[in-house]
């Protein structure tokens, strides 16, 4: 089986769509509210835009649902109490964020583990660092741990989990071997709700240490917010997919978030096009290394 129709296989599309000739008389139904068609060939090579990613505004939805599995109550767990802001935060936010840039991976590892930069601190069950070769030629960047993640301490291990791994076999990829997967966020917001600015200020040292670490070809960013907080914008995630963006020197591509792409059968055959595209440029900053 070909890599796309085995990927087409995993997020669900068993069949390819092949448009219908209308008949005659017929009126042709609204397009915005057909699925997308699944492309009949592979996306083109150094494709930098993409107009369907336009047609395709949605942006990702709000986090995972709620599990069904009750937290442990916040005053049940011993958390130290987080950095309090006040005079000279700054020049301290300053020291902490230049610190973690010289971290090397054991550092950084215990840093994350010890970290009470947040509230965060006092709700979580685990630290969830990243998972995946740290020498990575392909680096996987979501929101922030779910339930199942908080609890196991490891990246994407729900149900999104599941299908993100698909995704990446797909791609002859697969988490542990040749890609490092890690979170805007490495603690988890109760009830999953969405991250604070301050929480991501915060936490974004960690990240970026670990991509200037890690130095991957190439960078996915899973859905609306991780999007929008790596690369700095407001832009919605159909706008943001489809280009090639930047961050650090080292080139990123966006797709819809795997918890949305369970939900969402349109967009799926998308994020196919955006991993072709992801392919591309990893291979194109192969050739030229
Ligand atoms: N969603 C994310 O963005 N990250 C995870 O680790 C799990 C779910």
């Amino acid at each position: 089986m070909s890599r796309r129709a085995q990927f087409l296989e995993v997020l669900g599309i068993p069949t390819e769509w092949l448009p219908r000739e209308p008949r005659a008389g017929q009126a042709q139904p609204d397009a915005a509210a057909q699925p997308a068609a699944v492309p009949a060939a592979e996306p083109p090579a150094a494709v930098m835009t993409a107009p369907a990613a336009a047609a395709a505004a949605v942006d990702y939805p709000e986090a995972l649902p709620d599990a069904a599995v009750a937290q442990p109550a916040a005053d049940e767990q011993v958390a130290p109490e987080p950095v309090p802001a006040g005079p000279g935060a700054a020049d301290v936010q300053g020291e902490r964020e230049a610190a973690i840039a010289t971290m090397d991976w054991p550092a950084l590892d215990a840093a994350v583990a010890g970290c009470t930069a947040c509230g965060l601190c006092r709700t979580r069950t685990n630290t969830v660092f990243g998972v995946g070769a740290r020498q990575a030629e392909w680096m996987l960047v979501g929101e922030a741990p779910g339930e199942n993640e908080d609890l196991q301490g490891e990246p994407f291990v729900g149900q999104a989990g599941k299908l993100l791994d698909n995704m990446l076999g797909a791609l002859g990829l697969a988490r542990g071997r040749n890609v490092f997967i890690a979170n805007v966020l490495k603690c988890r917001p109760p009830g999953n709700r969405n991250p604070e600015p301050e929480e991501v200020a915060q936490c974004e040292p960690f990240l970026r240490r670990q991509i200037a670490l890690v130095r991957p070809r190439v960078i996915v960013v899973l859905g609306r917010f991780a999007a929008q907080s790596l690369l700095r914008t407001t832009t919605p995630i159909g706008k943001l997919r489809g280009t090639v963006h930047v961050y650090e020197g080292i080139p990123v591509v966006v797709t819809y978030h795997p918890a949305y792409l369970l939900r969402t059968l349109t967009d799926k055959a998308r994020a196919w096009e955006d991993l072709c595209l992801a392919r591309e440029v990893h291979d194109r900053a192969g050739a030229g290394a």
